[in-house]
């Protein structure tokens, strides 16, 4: 049996867990600092840094006893090396190299984004690639084929605003508080998707990409107005990003050699309404739908120590100690640049 333990610290979740080969996870723990950011209305990063330090140790301490495994038990330690906030990734990392180094166990590097888009495979084994695979979360936006263990080509990303960014924005404009997916979520279910005339930014484009600043601003818009209810907002703004994400997916479909399957990952891979959306685009091309459980798609350790696994398994070396954390770490480094360029890390 291979075991690996994951470390995450890359934004506002701390979290450890021992996986195994077996797809098992025998102990996870994930210590949102959901009360400490929001006051703020989002992350603030030197309070997220500290938090991480102050809790980091206790974690990896809990899921070992909870397991009954010690360190010499692992086959290797994978933790966040980036991208995300560098304090917290930072955290992570030299937490991980000490116990790596105290325990003469190897450490894997984990790419945050590279956690993500593997996720589906430690919850469905019947996985092969090449997948599809649209990343959605707080800071990305991608459309990626995924052709192996660190072979990712990205064919779309976000010019200016990440999807969970316009999910919090959203949320923030309403007065619904942070983290804002899971609360605009939750409003929407009560209003009218059709009540409020939002604009669909780049839908029928023949560039790849995503945008949303100009949807952000029209919900901003309508809001001042006054003349409609927040659940309609709510409603009509996951609409209008859902039928944005269906489009974009739709023409990277059409675009792509042929995929085993449409896959979507990371935290607004959580919203059910988009899943469905997803699901159906999916049976128009013929292709099975995966999408993680609920826990596995906001940020959490056992999809790192996941990564890690598939990283060891394909016979990537392990990295050594005086690796640098990356604030920014793309899928696919080839990749173009996107107009604008004002996308996220
Ligand atoms: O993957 P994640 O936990 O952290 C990053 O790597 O960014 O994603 C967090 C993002 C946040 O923007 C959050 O609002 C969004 O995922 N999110 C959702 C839902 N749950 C989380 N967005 C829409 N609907 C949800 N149910
Ligand atoms: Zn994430």
């Amino acid at each position: 049996m291979t075991l690996v333990l994951g470390i995450e610290s890359s934004c506002d979740e701390t979290a450890a867990a021992l996986v195994t080969d077996k797809r098992e996870i025998l102990a996870e723990v994930v210590a949102s600092q959901e009360v400490e950011h929001s006051p703020y209305g989002g992350v603030v990063p030197e309070i997220a840094a500290r938090a991480h330090a102050e809790r980091l140790a206790p974690l990896v301490e809990r899921v070992l006893k909870d397991s009954g495994k010690t360190l010499a038990d692992c086959n290797a330690i994978a933790a966040t090396a980036g991208p995300g906030l560098i304090g917290g990734v930072m955290v992570g990392l030299v937490t991980a190299k000490a116990l790596a180094m105290a325990s003469d166990t190897p450490l894997m590097a984990i790419n945050h984004l590279e956690g993500h888009a593997l996720s589906p495979r430690l919850a469905d084994e019947a996985l092969d690639f090449p997948y599809a695979l649209l990343l959605v979360s707080g800071g990305h936006c991608q459309i990626l084929r995924v052709d192996g263990v660190g072979r990712y080509k990205r064919l779309a990303t976000t010019i200016d605003d990440a999807l969970g960014e316009a999910f919090d924005k959203t949320a923030k404009i309403l007065g619904l508080g942070y983290p804002g997916g899971p609360a605009v979520e939750r409003l929407a279910r009560e209003g009218d998707p059709q009540a409020v005339p939002l604009p669909r930014p780049l839908v029928n484009s023949k560039e790849p990409h995503f945008s949303f600043a100009g949807l952000k601003s029209a919900v901003l818009r309508a809001y001042e107005a006054g003349e409609h209810t927040e659940a309609d907002i709510a409603a009509s703004f996951q609409q209008a990003a859902l039928d944005c994400i269906i489009d974009r997916t739709r023409r990277a479909l059409s675009a792509m050699e042929p995929v085993s399957a449409l896959v979507v990952a990371g935290g607004v891979a959580a919203n059910q309404v988009i899943r469905t959306g997803l699901e159906g685009l999916a049976g128009e091309f013929g292709l099975p739908f995966t999408a993680p459980p609920l826990p596995l798609c906001t940020d959490n350790a056992a999809m790192i120590a996941w990564a890690g696994l598939e990283r060891v398994n394909a016979g990537y070396a392990p990295d050594p100690l005086d690796l640098k954390a990356r604030p920014r770490w793309p899928l696919d480094p080839e990749a173009e640049p996107a107009r604008g360029a004002g996308v996220k890390a």
